[in-house]
């Protein structure tokens, strides 16, 4: 279980939230709770306004149910690099949330900017393990304005790309890397240990109905919010695009990764960031037969034990209070 200091990064967004709430979540069974010293906010699948909003949201039900407390929430780019902003509001729903009942959080919004906060908390750790579950803006602009951090980071945990699976927005780019591919480029080129959790990985971890009745039969007051949004449209979106039977949780693959590595399978390559084609904008090229010379900085995740990662999830969701 990963024991370092971390910063979230995120576009809540539906699996973003139950990134968070699986991060967030109490100790149980002897098994610590994660040292998340920050969460920074980028926009993403909605503007960045509701996202920071929904962040707090998640941070304040997570709080209200016996989960980790006052973690600082700081807002941070309102947009890409270079592009205008793209959404994905089809997805997560108008606010971003689809599922829940939206409300004005307690927890306050940091008046630091997410960027400076990444900076300054960098420079004062002596390491720091990032996880970005959005585009990278809010982590390009930080190593572009601060060179220096790039040494005190341990590692970069992030859900984006494809190789195998190809596109999600595009038909060959996923939606984290496709929004800011330059900022993408500048965090796949950074010389910082990269573990990846791509389409290729995500779409394999897909949840099924009988995970949410598990997730329903807790009968706590977060499992009961957590099975909303489960049963939202959100759910649907995937099922119907991609004809399957589960839904991806994209971005919990890097909370399960924090508490159980084991559950997934690597392989070491390198990712060049396409960023000017209007076709392949977004494209991650992930050398994975070792046809260039480039550093093989990337464990590129290719497989997970799907029943050990939602009994991970659901063991998380459970460990929040009762009543
Ligand atoms: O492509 C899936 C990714 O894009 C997830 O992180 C989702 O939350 C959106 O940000
Ligand atoms: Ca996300």
């Amino acid at each position: 279980m990963e024991t370092r200091p971390l910063i979230f990064d995120c576009d809540p967004g539906q699996d973003d939230a139950i990134s968070l709430m699986m991060a967030l979540s109490p100790p149980r069974d002897g098994q610590a709770a994660l040292d998340i010293r920050a969460i920074t906010v980028t926009a993403g699948n909605t503007t960045l306004n509701k996202c920071q909003r929904n962040a707090r949201m998640i941070a304040q039900i997570c709080a209200q149910n016996g989960g980790s407390k006052n973690i600082p929430i700081f807002a941070g780019c309102a947009s890409p690099l270079h592009y205008p902003l793209a959404t994905a509001e089809e997805v997560h729903g108008i606010e971003g949330l689809d599922g829940i009942e939206i409300f004005e959080p307690d927890v306050p919004l940091q008046d630091e900017h997410a960027v400076d906060a990444i900076i300054r908390l960098c420079r004062e750790l002596d390491e720091v393990v990032l996880v970005p579950t959005g585009p990278l803006t809010n982590i390009a602009t930080a190593l572009t304005r601060a060179p220096d951090i790039a040494s005190k980071i341990s590692e970069l945990v992030l859900m984006g790309g494809a190789r195998r699976e190809a596109g999600n927005i595009t038909p060959s780019a996923e939606f984290n890397i496709y929004v800011d591919p330059h900022a993408a480029e500048i965090v796949f080129n950074a010389n910082i240990p990269k573990t990846v959790f791509s389409l290729d990985v995500t779409h394999i971890a897909l949840i099924q109905d009988s995970h949410v009745n598990r997730i329903e039969a807790l009968q706590t007051p977060l499992s009961g919010i957590l099975t909303k949004m489960l049963r939202s449209g959100y759910a649907e979106y995937d099922r119907a695009k991609f004809g399957t039977s589960g839904t991806p949780i994209h971005d919990a693959c890097t909370a399960a990764y924090l508490f159980r590595p084991e559950l997934f399978d690597f392989r070491k390559v390198s990712v060049q960031v396409e960023t000017q084609s209007p076709i392949s904008r977004g494209h991650t090229s992930v050398d994975f037969w070792g046809m260039t010379d480039r550093q093989k900085d990337t464990h590129w995740a290719i497989d997970v034990d799907q029943a050990e990662f939602f009994d991970l999830m659901i063991k998380c969701i459970s460990a929040y209070a009762k009543t």
